[in-house]
């Protein structure tokens, strides 16, 4: 039996893609997983998929771009499944285009719900945590966060962000028996990516081509390091960025022979 059995955990954005996955994965590890989505009816759905495969699941709607959202989000879970073990900030928007073109509302969504989101969250559940001094953390940047990219200035500075908070909170709440870490996807094919591409017109051949490896991540590669940072193995384990994603970050087009 998973150290995971039994305990109760929140994933944001857990609608559909990584989130989805990285709360299937938990809750087959026997989890009592909060579901939570902006979008109620994605959420809903989720939760009865999971329900008619037996797993323990509870559709939590809200956004994490509001304070009151986030507070009820971590409530609810502990209402109902008791107290909060591990959050994952999952939840994020994707922005494009040149910067010298990007308008301030895009700047302004991109950083709420990916930078903002996820200190609201961590903070609603660290407020629960401290006094147990214990609880898991683990935010999902991406490697925008860690390499340039051309046009995309908002997402690339608030993985930035999420990256550096991760750190930052890690060293704070260490004392507290709360371990903080963030993991960076590399190209997974969900719908952010596949929408992403296809308003860029790039092939999906001309993006595997950066990966080392050779082929896109998939959820359930991010899903498994998820349940492994929640895992009691990994008490010790904290303020760590780790890249799922076939060496994309380290890729360069004049080092790679294939
Ligand atoms: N797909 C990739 O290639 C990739 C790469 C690197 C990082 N990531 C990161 O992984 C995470 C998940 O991405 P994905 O590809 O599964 O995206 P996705 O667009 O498929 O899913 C994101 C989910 O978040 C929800 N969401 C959006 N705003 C929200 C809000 N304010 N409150 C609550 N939920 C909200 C959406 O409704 C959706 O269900 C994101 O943080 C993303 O930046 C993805």
């Amino acid at each position: 039996m998973s150290d995971l059995d039994g305990k109760a955990a929140l994933v944001t954005g857990a609608g559909r893609g990584i989130g989805k996955a990285t709360a299937r994965h938990l809750a087959q590890q026997g989890m009592r997983v909060g579901v939570n989505d902006v979008d109620p009816a994605l959420a809903q759905a989720t939760v009865s998929e999971f329900r008619a495969e037996g797993l323990t699941a509870l559709a939590i709607p809200g956004s994490v771009t509001r304070k009151a959202d986030a507070g009820a989000m971590v409530a609810q879970v502990q209402a109902e499944f008791g107290p909060l073990w591990l959050l994952v900030n999952n939840a994020g928007v994707f922005s494009d285009g040149p910067t010298a073109e990007l308008s301030e509302e895009a700047w302004d969504k991109t950083f709420s719900v990916d930078a903002k989101g996820v200190f609201l969250c961590s903070q609603a559940a660290i407020r629960q945590m401290i006094p147990r001094q214990q609880g898991r953390i683990v935010n999902i940047g991406s490697i925008a966060g860690l390499i340039t990219r051309s046009a995309q200035i908002a997402y690339c500075s608030a993985k930035a962000a999420v990256i550096h908070f991760s750190r930052c909170l890690a060293v704070e709440m260490a004392p507290h028996g709360i371990t903080v870490n963030c993991l960076c996807p590399g190209m997974t094919w969900t719908q952010m990516l596949s929408v992403s591409s296809a308003e860029r017109g790039t092939p999906l051949d001309e993006l595997t081509a950066l990966i080392p490896a050779g082929r896109m991540a998939k959820e359930e590669d991010h899903a498994s390091l998820v349940a492994y940072f929640a895992s009691e193995a990994a008490g010790h384990l904290t303020g760590q960025v780790v890249a799922v994603d076939g060496a994309q970050s380290l890729y360069h087009p004049l080092t790679m022979q294939r």
